[in-house]
């Protein structure tokens, strides 16, 4: 089939509408002309893939990866990476007008490098127990032995795992996190723990975790900033991309620069990626943080560093009850964005400042929704964490009305 594709969704798939049809198609760039197939049907759009290209788009670039388009983690690497900025941010802005109702100004992209910017990573592990990632579109598996996304000590630890043969039997996943050295947890049983962890040990992985407290080696993962470290652990939640996590921790400082004495509330603190910082600046800091084995590495990294107003709270954001005076709050939610409650929460302190961190545009613009009631936005910044896929992080900075 053939057909012109008039934009990019959300999912990185091309747009091509042919009546009442319309087809979202992997591989393919907006004004590109292409031949493509079609793999299934999901809610009345059709997905498919291109098979061939009859006029290629000016932005189309060679993708890195053999893998590109078999493998279900990249979206974008036919696009050249200016080009993935202005469409991921043009997608944004889509979703905030017909979720939110809102148009806001934008200002410039905090930027990525494009390739072996990944810290973090989780194989998925199949039935010969060989290192996979999902297939696109799919729930099976494909095996790999390249990813340029990632970081180059994970890329080449996971070169090593195949040149070895390692195999992972009656495993589902090996997750890796990198500091200086690598640790890593992976779901499997306790007897058979033991044996990889020989194998990974011999090619200089330096701790593997059942559980926080079953495991071998290494447990926890130091990376350290100009002013401060933090501590993590193979299950703590760790941002990805370590230089754009910088970047985004400035840009919130900077924001921030014509003030010293504010009181912030962080309501998603994990380990304390953005409660450390600003408490090195501001008068106190709140962090709340439900998960228990993100709070214990909290409290660690604040003892560790001794920072006395830093004020440490392991509830849920919703049941979070305080009697000072809060100036700012930040929000860093999962995918699923803020509940009821948080918002309920936000609006009962209804500070002077709020800032709100998103990885999904749709439950970011749902949220917006609300609180644009109550605040006025002054600026949005696409975040690119994960260039060559189609995920996407943004930050709002919003003033009491
Ligand atoms: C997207 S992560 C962000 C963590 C941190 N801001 C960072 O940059 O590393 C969201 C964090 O919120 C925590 N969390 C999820 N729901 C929560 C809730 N209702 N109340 C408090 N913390 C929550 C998760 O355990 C996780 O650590």
């Amino acid at each position: 089939m053939e057909g012109e594709v008039i934009s990019l969704a959300f999912g990185g798939y091309g747009v091509v509408k042919k009546g009442k049809d319309v087809f979202f198609l992997s591989g393919a760039l907006p004004d590109e002309i292409v031949d493509f197939s079609i793999d299934f049907k999901r809610k009345g759009v059709n997905f498919g893939v291109v098979k061939k290209i009859i006029k290629s788009s000016e932005a189309r670039v060679k993708p890195k990866c053999k893998y590109f388009l078999k493998c279900g983690g990249c979206n974008f690497q036919n696009l050249n990476y200016e080009q993935q900025l202005i469409e991921k941010e043009k997608i944004l802005k889509e979703i905030l007008k017909k979720i939110g109702n809102l148009e806001a100004r934008f200002e410039k992209p905090i930027f990525s490098k494009e390739y072996g910017y990944r810290k973090k990573v989780q194989f998925e592990i199949n039935d010969e127990g060989k290192i996979c990632f999902f297939k696109r579109n799919s729930n099976k598996l494909i095996e790999i032995n390249e990813c340029p996304v990632l970081s180059k000590p994970l890329e080449l630890f996971l070169k090593r795992i195949n040149k070895n043969n390692l195999k992972f039997f009656d495993a589902k996943n090996l997750t890796l996190y990198l500091s200086k050295s690598i640790v890593g947890r992976i779901e499997t049983t306790e007897e058979n723990l033991l044996k990889f962890w020989r194998n990974l040990k011999k090619i200089s992985l330096k701790g593997l975790w059942l559980k926080p407290k079953k495991g071998f080696g290494k447990y926890l993962i130091k990376r350290n900033f100009e002013k401060y470290f933090l501590y993590h652990s193979p299950f703590s939640f760790m941002q990805i991309n370590e230089e754009v996590n910088k970047f985004l921790i400035d840009e919130i400082l900077n924001y921030l620069k014509d003030y010293n004495d504010l009181n912030i509330l962080d309501g998603f603190a994990g380990v304390g990626n953005f409660s450390v910082p600003l408490s090195l600046k501001f008068k106190n800091v709140f962090a709340v943080e439900n998960s228990k084995s993100n709070f214990y590495l909290l409290q660690r990294n604040k003892e560790d560093m001794k920072i006395e107003n830093l004020n440490l709270i392991n509830k849920n954001f919703e049941e979070v009850d305080l009697k000072e005076r809060i100036d700012l709050i930040l929000v860093d939610p999962p995918r699923e964005g803020l509940t009821k409650g948080s918002i309920e929460k936000i609006l009962s302190f209804l500070p002077e400042f709020l800032i709100y961190i998103s990885c999904e545009p749709s439950t970011f613009a749902r949220d917006l929704k609300i609180i644009k009631k109550f605040y006025s936005i002054e600026y949005i910044k696409l975040v690119d964490m994960f260039p060559q896929t189609y995920h996407t992080e943004a930050v709002c900075f919003l003033r009491k009305l």
